[in-house]
C-alpha cells in the first residue's frame, strides 16, 4: 500500500544506531485498529512477506527464533472460522463468544503468533515475552504500510479444541491473532495511563 520495504541487510552489515525522527513521531500517535472495521484489501503475498520480515527482527535470547505464524486468509480462512464457531456456544459466556468471533470473521487476513518453548538454558519466560515483540512489532509495521491491524487473543486463543483446530503443538501457546486489513473508521485516542504513576527511580537504602 505504501511502496517496498528496505530489503534486509546483510549479515554482520553495520547498522548504525541513528536519530529516527520519523519513528518517533509515528510512536507519538499509534494505535490499533477496530477488528470489527477492517476490511479488504489486506496485505498483498509482498506485503505480508515483508512484514512478517519486520516482525521478526525482535530481540530474542539465545537467536532461538521461540515463535512461528500462522496465516489465515481467504477460503481457508472461512472455513477455519466456522469450525471455531461450533464451539462457541460451550463457553462459558456463549452470547459473548459467539460476538468475539466477529473479529475473526471480518477481517480479511490474520497472521497468528505462535509462541514456542524450546527447551535449553534460556527461561520459558524469555521466549514467551520474544513471542509478544514480534506481535507488536507486526502491529507497529503494518501500520506503518498503511493497514489497520490489530492484536486478539479471545477465547479461542486458549480453548483447547480451538488450539487443536489450529494446530498448536505441545509447548506452544497464541501469543496473538494479529488482524490486518484496511480500516473503515480512523481510531480515536484512547486513555493512557499516567506514566510518573506508575515510575519510580531506584536508590540505594
Ligand atoms: C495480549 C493481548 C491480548 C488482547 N486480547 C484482546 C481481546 O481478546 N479482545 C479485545 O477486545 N482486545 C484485546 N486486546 C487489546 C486490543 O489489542 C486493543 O485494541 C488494544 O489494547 C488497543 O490499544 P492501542 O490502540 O494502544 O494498541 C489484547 C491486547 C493484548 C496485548
Amino acid at each position: 500500500m505504501t511502496g517496498s520495504v528496505p530489503p534486509a541487510p546483510e549479515f554482520g552489515e553495520t547498522l548504525p544506531v541513528q536519530a529516527v525522527p520519523e519513528v518517533l513521531a509515528y510512536l507519538a500517535r499509534r494505535r490499533s485498529a477496530s477488528a470489527m472495521a477492517l476490511t479488504a484489501p489486506g496485505p498483498s503475498d509482498a506485503e505480508l512477506a515483508d512484514l512478517l520480515r519486520l516482525a521478526v527482527r525482535v530481540p530474542d535470547h539465545g537467536k532461538l527464533a521461540p515463535w512461528r505464524f500462522v496465516i489465515l486468509r481467504g477460503p481457508a480462512k472461512d472455513a477455519f472460522a466456522a469450525k471455531i464457531t461450533t464451539l462457541a456456544d460451550s463457553q462459558a459466556n456463549p452470547a459473548k463468544a459467539n460476538a468475539a468471533l466477529r473479529k475473526l470473521t471480518r477481517p480479511p487476513i490474520c497472521v497468528v503468533v505462535i509462541s514456542r518453548h524450546i527447551p535449553g538454558e534460556i527461561p520459558e519466560w524469555e521466549q514467551r515475552q520474544s513471542a509478544s515483540a514480534v506481535c507488536q512489532q507486526l502491529l507497529l509495521a503494518a501500520p506503518a504500510m498503511g493497514y489497520g491491524a490489530n492484536w486478539i487473543t479471545d477465547w479461542y486463543s486458549y480453548d483447547p479444541r480451538a488450539l487443536e483446530i489450529l494446530g498448536v503443538e505441545a509447548g506452544e501457546q497464541v501469543a496473538g491473532y494479529l488482524y490486518l486489513g484496511t480500516t473503515t473508521e480512523q481510531p480515536q485516542e484512547r486513555v493512557r495511563p499516567d506514566v510518573a504513576a506508575i515510575t519510580t527511580e531506584w536508590t540505594p537504602g
